[in-house]
């Protein structure tokens, strides 16, 4: 028995947001700088009325329509998001009374931007286990709520989106092989260190990164992640159809497809005119390139991430 994916969809808020834009609301950057050190021209940010699990709710629908399926038939919900609605309950519980599911397991992931990653590989685990029969699997991010827009070194990089698909029990392939991986040594290098008590916001409610040292670290361990999960099913990265990284930064993508030998023609990069979404990003790029038919049905996708925790992780899978 296989996971496979039967539906895709994804959803990004309002208008994009360009880096003159930015310029235009008062950040202290240049189009040039933002291009230069990580591809990224615009940015999509929900309105304050938007959350994470309206996002969701987009996205999973049109993945329920691809996939041909009613919300109802779903038996378990995973959101994959460090933006939740709330602190609790779970987005994921939320999106399931937006689609009017009732019954199915619905939880939320927390792995940052490696999450879709972890809850497709933990969708997979239920299916070939037996019991689950039909998983939605969404990535979802409001990110613009955690920036800082005094620290140029992040609020340039982000934005807001959500990414779905619907994972089916499945004779055929299917998810092949994956890995998922933390080192919580590293959690000071990419954080939002605050919290609330006593109905207060405690220390620094904002993201934080070491960007230099994240950067460092994502070449190597998402190299590392692609060489096991593809060794796992026994085939080589640079034979996959479709690389579908983490959309983070365009110098990380490209280097990282370099040394696992994939050409620049088979990868999917979105981090251009969505910025980094986070839990959505690699949802989201197999959606646009699902829809503008460049995957297709029987190919080869090598999917991988990696994020705050640190955590980074990998799936290879048949389309
Ligand atoms: O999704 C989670 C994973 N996250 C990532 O993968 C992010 C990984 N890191 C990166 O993508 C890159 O490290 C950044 C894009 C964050 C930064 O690029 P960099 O080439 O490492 O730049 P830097 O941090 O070394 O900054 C260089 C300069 C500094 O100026 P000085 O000190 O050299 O004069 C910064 O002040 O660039 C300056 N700078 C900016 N200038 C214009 C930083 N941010 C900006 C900005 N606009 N937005």
């Amino acid at each position: 028995m296989f996971a496979r994916i039967t539906g895709v969809g994804g959803s990004l808020p309002g208008n994009p947001v360009t880096n003159l834009d930015l310029v235009r609301r008062g950040v202290d950057t240049d189009d040039e700088w933002i291009v230069s050190r990580t591809g990224i021209r615009s940015r999509y940010l929900a309105d304050p009325e938007t959350s994470s699990s309206d996002l969701a709710l987009e996205a999973a629908r049109s993945a329920l329509l691809s996939a041909k399926t009613d919300a109802a038939e779903i038996d378990l919900i995973i959101v994959a998001t460090s933006t939740p609605d709330c602190i609790f309950p779970g987005t994921s519980c939320l999106l399931q009374a937006k689609l009017g599911n009732k019954g199915a397991m619905a939880f939320d992931v927390q792995a940052v931007c490696s999450g879709f990653v972890y809850a497709l590989t933990i969708a997979e685990k239920f299916i070939r286990a037996g019991g689950t029969k039909k998983a939605l699997v969404v990535g979802a991010e409001v990110f613009s709520r955690i920036l800082d827009w005094n620290d140029r070194s992040t609020c340039v990089l982000f934005g807001d989106g959500a990414g779905a698909v619907v994972v089916e029990a499945s004779e055929t392939p299917g998810i092949l092989s994956s890995v998922a991986y933390a080192d919580g040594a590293h959690h000071a290098i990419l954080s939002v260190p605050g919290n609330v008590c006593g109905g207060k916001v405690i220390g620094d409610p904002f993201l934080r990164m070491d960007g230099q040292a994240v950067f460092r670290f994502a070449v190597r361990v998402l190299f590392d992640a692609a060489e096991k999960c593809c060794a796992n099913a026994g085939i080589s990265p640079c034979d996959v159809d479709w690389f579908i990284p983490h959309q983070a930064n365009v110098r990380i993508i490209n280097s990282t497809a370099k040394k696992l030998g994939i050409p620049p023609e088979r990868i999917i990069v979105t981090v251009d005119t969505h910025g980094n979404t986070s839990a959505a990003s690699i949802p989201l790029a197999l959606s646009v390139a699902v829809a503008d038919g460049r995957i297709q049905r029987g190919q080869k996708l090598l999917l991988e991430g990696v994020g705050g925790g640190l955590t980074w992780g990998a799936v290879l899978l048949e389309f």
